[in-house]
């Protein structure tokens, strides 16, 4: 398993003004190392959690039973969860079996996954239709155990499933949650599901080694050890000091002094892989959420963020390049490539005698699909315009787990970097609280009399 980072075009040398200077890179490594040394401190202390998940081996043997014990029972597993709890399932799903619609055909031996993250009434019930309940295992996901999409669409299904296989429901639900607290909890005990837990300091959006990520995983047929084993060998690599050897404190670090010290306050992360899409998505919220926020740690109103977007590659070579290329140059760029595919997609030998086609047979997708990759970082760089790559050697399970632990690392250590809390959300809450109030929630009347007057005020303005 290998994952290399190469900023050589994030450097002055390739870019020019836009570009960081070995000056600068040696003074950023001092913080590195206060970074890491912090983000050490939290995790030896138990703040944060994330990093222990891929050694929870007992963890991972009940889940593996529990998956073993239902096989064949299924040809569809149903996520009914949101953000950080169904977006690791589906990054897993888009990178071991290819992104939809382009699955092998579903069955009892290769169920496919199903996500109900989004409320829209024609996304869900339009999924209920395609689903038969009598092959489908639910498995509902929430740490908060209170998600309202999550909550609401649960509710819909458990009676669905209800309806199709009456007091049999039960067996075909499995949920995850906190051990300790939430409504989902309290259900899923009076009605006697298989429950798994995601330990209290490991968040929603760092969580796919969790219960969260494993047990959707597992039940699709996935290599969770596998997973592990690629996530571990990172995690072990992630507290050497020496940045050589740290290639997550390394690409935080560069990504953190382009970002900050050149101004770019947006990130793409640019897959050439379709099979990478859904990681794409999954990183999204993970740069966004943790990065983006309000105060640091010393309490100083700062309103941090870079905005991550994704684009495919080669796809948005035809949609946003010419924006990246001439447009405001206020972009990171990270290109995810992959080295080596299954079948690189060989171009047939027949010649047609057209120009514009004859420089291709014999050659295969991949070579092109790299050529492109290249073709598209040389003419950033040519014009200023900072970018670096991840190269993984190929989409695998150990590969998916270490991509995952490797970002999820650089974002904990840009969180030190920049002296903030990468781990809270509370810029989601009062939009919430909103929604609960506008549902008549319990306990939510101050946030409905504060509806009211946004509302008085929009009918005046
Ligand atoms: O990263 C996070 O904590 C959030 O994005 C959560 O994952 C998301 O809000 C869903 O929360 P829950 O798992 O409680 O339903």
């Amino acid at each position: 398993m290998a994952i290399q980072f190469d900023p050589a075009n994030l450097t002055a040398a390739l870019v020019g003004e836009n570009g960081l200077t070995p000056a600068e890179l040696k003074e950023g490594g001092k913080a590195a190392q206060a970074a890491l040394a912090g983000f050490h401190k939290s995790v030896d202390d138990g703040t944060y959690g994330f990093p222990h998940l891929p050694f929870d081996l007992k963890n991972q043997k009940g889940i593996l039973e529990y998956a073993a014990s239902v096989k064949g029972s299924y040809d569809t597993v149903c996520v009914v969860g949101i953000g950080g709890s169904a977006l690791g399932a589906w990054a897993l799903d888009c990178g071991l079996r290819g992104p939809h619609p382009v699955q092998k055909p579903f069955s009892t031996s290769n169920p496919r996954l199903v996500i109900l993250d989004n409320v829209d009434p024609s996304f869900v019930m339009g999924a209920l239709a395609s689903m038969n309940p009598k092959r489908t295992l639910v498995n509902v996901i929430a740490k908060s155990g209170a998600t309202a999409e999550t909550v609401s669409t649960f509710l819909i299904v458990r009676d669905w499933l209800t309806q199709a296989v009456g007091k049999k429901a039960k067996q075909r639900i499995v949920a995850v949650t906190s051990e300790h607290r939430g409504d989902l909890k309290v259900l899923a005990t009076n009605e006697g599901y298989r429950m798994f837990y995601l330990p209290e300091n490991v968040g929603g959006r760092f969580s796919v080694l969790s219960s969260v990520g494993l047990v959707p995983a597992a039940l699709c047929g996935f290599d969770i050890r596998k997973i592990c084993k690629g996530a571990a060998a990172i995690t072990t690599a992630a507290w050497k000091n020496d940045l050589a050897a740290n290639t997550a404190l390394r690409a935080a670090l560069h990504h953190w002094l382009i970002w900050t010290k050149r101004n770019k306050p947006i990130q793409v992360a640019f897959p050439y892989s379709n099979q990478l899409w859904g990681m794409a998505f999954w990183f999204r919220q993970l740069w966004a959420e943790s990065l983006g926020k309000k105060t640091n740690r010393a309490g100083e109103v700062v309103h941090v963020g870079q905005t991550p977007i994704a684009a495919l590659g080669t796809t948005d070579q035809h949609s946003q390049v010419q924006l990246y290329m001439e447009g405001p140059n206020d972009k990171a760029f990270t290109f995810w490539t992959v080295k080596k595919f299954d079948n690189p997609g060989r171009i047939p030998k027949t010649k047609t005698g057209l120009e514009a086609m004859d420089y291709l047979p014999g050659q295969t997708l991949a070579k092109l699909l790299d050529a492109e990759q290249r073709a598209t970082a040389a003419a950033l760089t040519e014009t200023g315009r900072p970018n670096s790559t991840f190269t993984l050697d190929r989409v695998d399970a150990e590969h998916l787990g270490a991509f995952m632990q490797l970002l999820e690392f650089e974002t904990a250590f840009a969180g030190e970097l920049l002296n903030i809390n990468a781990f809270d959300q509370e810029g989601v809450e009062l939009g919430k609280k909103f929604t609960f109030a506008l549902m008549g929630r319990k306990g939510f009347d101050e946030y409905s009399g504060r509806f009211k007057s946004y509302e008085q005020k929009r009918a005046k303005s």
